[in-house]
């Protein structure tokens, strides 16, 4: 009996190929709309496996429906969508797709702090609305990136990916993380620092760490207070890790410069969200890994795992071991 599997949006053609020559497969096909939760009850109860996206909540109630699921491959590298700590009480196997987006999302990152920093997106509406009458000395200055102290939260993969970019522009970078890693600071010239040291001395602060129950509003008042005025937030990980309503005042009271955000509470951020109004924010829609070459391999990595998983073996991105 082919294994049954059901996969919650189109993928990559190459990806769902490789599926299809093991198994029947079932896909949720409307193009950008996520399969409702009521859609994944009633599949996820026959099913072997499960091919999954960010965007599906995988909880305890949801898994408790599945007879038969020995695996949830999710596309992506985060799987804070998945109750982890069922899934494993269940037996089912959870994988990720770690390593293969490292680099598209460093890029990203430091895009996304170029932006902000030089207020870009600013830039190109103020001549678009025909507002640009002459060169002006302090007309939409920004702040240098060259020079400027960088503080990353949360050194991992991406983290790291980021401090080498950082360098190229002669940065120093100081980082916060939950191990220290005397390897990386050798091999990257980076400074370990404490949380509020960061904060107190970066000119960007960038965002890196996974979202856990621990990094719930890791980033709020107190720490936003702590920040200089000129300084800029970088988020490319998860909108839970910073207290958005905390970040709205500092922004508008001009306690930090500016922010730049890939990533929100809620996904899609609602239009009429207070941070979409400040001109100081730089609003993104979950770039972070969205290069067609990265998505592919994701999404080839998520099948593999998968498929491994379901010839009982131990797939190569196991999360919980
Ligand atoms: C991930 O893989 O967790 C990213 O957020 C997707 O870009």
């Amino acid at each position: 009996m082919r294994p049954r599997v059901y996969i919650t949006r189109t993928i990559p053609p190459e990806a769902l190929a490789r599926i299809k020559e093991v198994c029947e497969v079932k896909v949720w096909d409307e193009e950008d709309v996520p399969v409702p939760y009521e859609v994944l009850e009633q599949e996820i109860t026959e099913v072997d496996g499960l091919y999954s996206l960010l965007t599906d909540r995988i909880d305890a109630a949801l898994l408790a429906k599945a007879q038969k699921l020995k695996v949830v491959s999710n596309m992506a590298v985060g799987f804070n969508n998945i109750d982890l700590a069922a899934a494993t009480q269940r037996g089912i196997m959870v994988t990720n797709t770690p390593g293969v987006l490292t680099e598209t999302t460093a890029d990203l990152t430091f895009a996304l702090l170029l932006a902000t920093a030089r207020r870009l997106v600013e830039s190109v509406d103020f001549l678009r609305q025909g507002k640009w009458k002459t060169w002006s000395p302090m007309l939409l200055t920004g702040q240098d990136v060259y020079g400027a102290t960088l503080g990353i939260i949360g050194m991992g993969r991406i983290g790291e990916g980021v401090a080498k970019r950082a360098k190229g522009f002669d940065m120093r970078v100081l980082y916060y993380n939950r191990r220290r890693k005397p390897e990386v600071e050798k091999e990257l010239g980076v400074t370990y620092v404490d949380m509020d040291t960061l904060l107190k001395e970066s000119d960007f602060v960038c965002i890196m760490t996974p979202y856990t129950p621990e990094t719930h509003n890791l980033i709020g008042a107190r720490e936003l207070s702590l920040m200089k005025k000129t300084a800029v937030l970088i988020n490319t990980a998860r909108g839970g890790i910073v207290n958005e309503a905390a970040l709205y005042q500092a922004l508008q009271k001009g306690e930090i410069w500016a922010a730049g955000l890939d990533v929100f509470e809620q996904e899609p951020v609602a239009l009429d969200h207070p941070l979409l109004s400040l001109p100081n924010v730089v609003a993104l829609p979950h770039i972070g890994s969205a290069s067609e070459k990265t998505r592919k391999t994701m999404a080839n990595l998520a099948a593999e795992n998968l498929l491994t998983a379901l010839e009982g073996k131990t797939p190569p991105n196991l999360v919980n071991r």
